[in-house]
């Protein structure tokens, strides 16, 4: 029997009397006590999965080196408290991930500031607040940090964000490594040099090292040694022809988590050993120090702790062309399909032990043709009422969720001794809140 037993992708997903269990948790029950759309995060899996980036970069890279969340793949408060708690940095990319992190009261000095376009006032206010780093794209940002420390009475820690040039095999819209991208200054066309020499002579920057991130879900570990090999070399230079000392390097995010059946399963603790083997022999044979390593998962540390529960509203059969089913949500909670054409596995909750052989596309319920959640997937044949669940949505879902159609967002509960909200599920009054009536 083609059963949806064969589809469950992670050791956090189990089947009692038909029904999925998530974290030891009823799926069923959990939809009926917190309403649906529902987000479930599985607190165990996040900690351990920082704490296995943590102990493997201390093994491979040495003491000091380490994991910092790329907060962009998930952003609540109750995130940062779990990676201030488990020891580990972060990096945010606007003043509103910034200021979640202020409010989970995570120290701002192991917060590191990226993005490619960041305002005066995005500057004074990290400034201000104590950030540790900023990760600098280009020379308009770094006139700009050295101009407002300055003004502020500071010396700013920063790190140079370069491109190694590495064309990654994924989502073009997800690959950042190449010369030509909005993201870095290119190691190949001899700019990130001149950069580092101008980064060294301004008086209130304190220049300490270098950054690169070729793109996400890669599965692949050869870019990621290739990156490392370009990175670490580059540093060699500007030791030898500037005299400049890294202190630290960061090597970026992107390794890749299994969302279907027929991706593979990574092993970052080895993906981690194998970089360290090129970084440490680089350093060995050339006698250069060895700098403090930082990498930035995201996605690898939160997706599969992560799943979406909905209600199925309305199964429709086009005579001779497809079934629909249509849920609760859509696009507003996440855009991966409509942007990406990301593949998930969907499972009908509620029925796990009946044959998944109903070919569907699950429809969201937003005004765009385009709202989907997944074409051509095969579950048991569905009724209004019946749960569907999307794995794997623990990172760049809710994060990229919106309120279009005015959708409130949905609940997210955090799955541990007990279940608890740690989001609210946002009403219509909380979609409204910003509005000035005439
Ligand atoms: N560091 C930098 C500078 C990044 O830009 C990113 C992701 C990361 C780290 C974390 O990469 P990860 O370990 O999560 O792959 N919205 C897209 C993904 C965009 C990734 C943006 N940058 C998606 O839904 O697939």
């Amino acid at each position: 029997m083609n059963c949806q037993k064969t589809k469950l992708l992670h050791d956090n997903l189990s089947v009692k009397d038909g029904v999925l269990y998530f974290a030891d948790y009823n799926t069923s029950e959990l939809a009926k006590k917190y309403g649906t759309p529902l987000m479930l995060l599985e607190e165990k899996r996040i900690r351990e999965r920082m704490r296995t980036y943590k102990n493997a970069m201390e093994t491979y890279f040495g003491v000091g080196s380490k994991p910092l969340f790329a907060s962009k793949a998930l952003s609540f408060v109750g995130i940062y408290q779990i990676a201030k708690e488990e020891g580990i940095n972060t990096d945010i990319v606007s003043v509103g991930e910034l200021y979640t992190a202020m409010k989970a009261g995570f120290p701002l000095e192991n917060a590191f500031f990226h993005g490619n376009a960041k305002s005066d006032s995005d500057i004074k206010f990290a400034v201000e607040n104590g950030i540790g780093y900023f990760i600098v794209d280009t020379y308009d940002e770094l006139y700009a940090i050295d101009k407002i420390a300055g003004e502020l009475g500071i010396v700013q820690k920063i790190l140079l964000r370069l491109t190694p040039g590495i064309d990654t095999h994924t989502h073009a819209a997800i690959a950042t490594g190449k010369v030509d991208s909005k993201f870095g200054t290119s190691i190949e066309t001899g700019q990130a040099y001149e950069i580092v020499k101008e980064a060294i002579s301004l008086p209130n920057i304190s220049l300490r090292g270098f950054h690169a991130h070729i793109g996400s879900q890669i599965f692949d570990i050869k870019p990621f040694c290739d990156s490392a090999d370009i990175m670490i070399r580059f540093v060699g230079e500007v030791k030898e022809s500037l005299g400049f000392d890294t202190e630290i390097l960061n090597l970026g995010g992107g390794f890749g988590v299994r969302y279907v059946e027929s991706d593979p399963e990574i092993d970052y603790v080895e993906n981690i050993r194998l970089i360290s083997d090129h970084i440490n022999s680089y350093c060995d044979e050339n006698s250069l120090p060895k700098p403090t390593i930082l990498m930035e998962p995201g996605r690898s540390i939160v997706a599969d702790s992560g799943m979406t529960l909905y209600t199925a509203l309305s199964v429709k059969e086009i005579t001779g062309y497809k079934n629909y089913v249509a849920i609760d949500g859509g696009m507003t909670d996440n855009p991966r399909y409509a942007l990406y054409g990301s593949s998930y596995t969907v499972l009908a909750s509620n029925r796990m032990d009946e044959e998944a052989s109903y070919e569907c596309t699950i429809a969201g319920r937003n005004c765009e043709s385009g709202d989907l959640i997944q074409e051509n997937v095969k579950i048991p044949r569905v009724e209004r009422g019946d749960n569907i669940a999307v794995l794997v949505t623990g990172a760049y879902n809710y994060s990229m969720a919106s309120n279009y159609n005015r959708v409130p967002r949905p609940a997210v509960v955090l799955l541990g001794d007990t279940d608890r909200v740690v989001i609210k599920r946002e009403t219509p009054e909380d979609v409204s809140r910003l509005d000035i009536i005439l």
